[in-house]
């Protein structure tokens, strides 16, 4: 039932507070329990010396995004792979490597056929972050997290996508703790988990200015989003949205590789996104946005309210909530979630039903 909703996707976008608020509930004592990742998981977990991810589509991009926290913050080398390359290749693994498989359905071909393939030996041990309890992938795991987004309808995922974050990030503390992370450092994290529901909720309050943003974008063939560090994988996350629902090529870049190529499609029919990190990568971004407005392209910036962004002749400014760091990857993917959505809406496609699109892919 969409309720007062006029489609499933926007309801599942709305509903990402208590989403997140019902994963991180998980954890009743807020310490990242051991057990929330199911029986043996500590003994998997003191061994772990690797972590290699496996997913398709948005979930992949979960797991490029964890790969920032599990080398920043647990000191874990981890390699992130889409699971239709992952496993028709000859790989080479650290010894003692953690598999970890993340989808939605728990029924991905690919993926299951991935965690299937893995030869024994060859993995520590699996585990998988799914939304669909006894699916597939959690039978056949030996370790599982089960997110609390709820049924997702809408088959561009949203709810699903940012509760897997959210279990990237408790998993990545889990491992952390082991490897050095320091407690007081684990409490901060913890403690912006614990706020995330809120940020969020001021990211929703932002619905009206996203949907004056998006209307620059209906009568647009291309869009470029651009991100650096932690954000980058946000930055394709927005552009798969966008495309999925509106019909809109967009492609992601880290802002980094502007020069070595894509500043040439530049020019005033092409509108760009930029997702602003907040810390010593945002003056670098800065310039590359300066790249981008020079060459007449129009800029759209999503940015920390506090990191100094105006808005002014082709940058328009979405000022974001001001918040931790290591949260700013799931706020600012619900921002995105907006804008693709109210693009849709005005281009009047099929948004929770896209075209050729299933929301399960269980043949190849
Ligand atoms: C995009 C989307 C797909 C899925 C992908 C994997 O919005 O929904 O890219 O993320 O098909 O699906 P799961 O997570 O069920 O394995």
């Amino acid at each position: 039932d969409k309720g007062a909703f006029d489609h499933y996707m926007l309801k599942e976008i709305y509903e990402q507070p208590r989403a997140l608020a019902a994963t991180l509930a998980l954890d009743a004592r807020h310490r990242v329990a051991d057990e929330l990742f199911g029986e043996g998981a500590a003994a998997v977990f003191d061994k772990v010396q690797a972590v290699q991810i496996v997913a398709c589509g948005t979930s992949f991009h979960a797991g490029m995004v964890a790969r920032y926290w599990l080398e920043e913050l647990a000191g874990l080398p981890c390699q992130v792979e889409v699971a239709s390359e992952f496993r028709y290749r000859k790989r080479v693994q650290h010894d003692n490597t953690l598999l970890v498989t993340i989808s939605q359905s728990g029924e991905t071909a690919d993926t299951l056929a991935a965690l299937r393939d893995a030869a024994p030996g060859d993995f520590l041990a699996s585990l998988v972050i799914a939304n669909v309890d006894n699916s597939s992938l959690v039978r056949e795991s030996d370790l599982v997290f089960l997110t609390r987004a709820g049924v997702e309808i809408g088959v561009a995922s949203t709810k699903a996508f940012t509760t897997q974050l959210v279990a990237l990030l408790m998993l990545t503390i889990a491992l952390g703790r082991r490897r050095g992370l320091s407690e007081d450092r684990a409490t901060d994290l913890v403690n912006a988990l614990q706020r995330l529901p809120e940020y969020v909720q001021e990211t929703l309050e932002l619905d009206r200015d996203i949907e004056d943003l998006s209307e620059a974008f209906i009568a647009k063939h291309h869009a470029l989003f651009l991100g650096r560090g932690i954000q980058y994988p946000i930055a394709m996350e927005g552009a798969l949205k966008l495309k999925e629902i509106s019909y809109i090529h967009a492609e992601a870049y880290p802002a980094g590789e502007l020069k070595h190529g894509p500043l040439a499609l530049v020019d005033n029919n092409m509108p760009v996104v930029a997702v602003a990190p907040g810390d010593d990568l945002l003056e670098k971004l800065k310039s590359n946005l300066e790249e981008v407005r020079s060459r007449g392209g129009e800029l759209f910036v999503f940015a920390d309210r506090q990191a100094g962004f105006a808005s002014e002749p082709r940058v328009r400014v979405l000022n974001m909530p001001h918040c931790p760091e290591v949260v700013k990857p799931i706020v600012y993917t619900v921002a995105l979630q907006l804008l693709s959505y109210h693009v849709a809406v005005q281009k009047g496609t099929d948004v929770d039903k896209p075209r050729n699109l299933a929301k399960s892919v269980t043949v190849e």
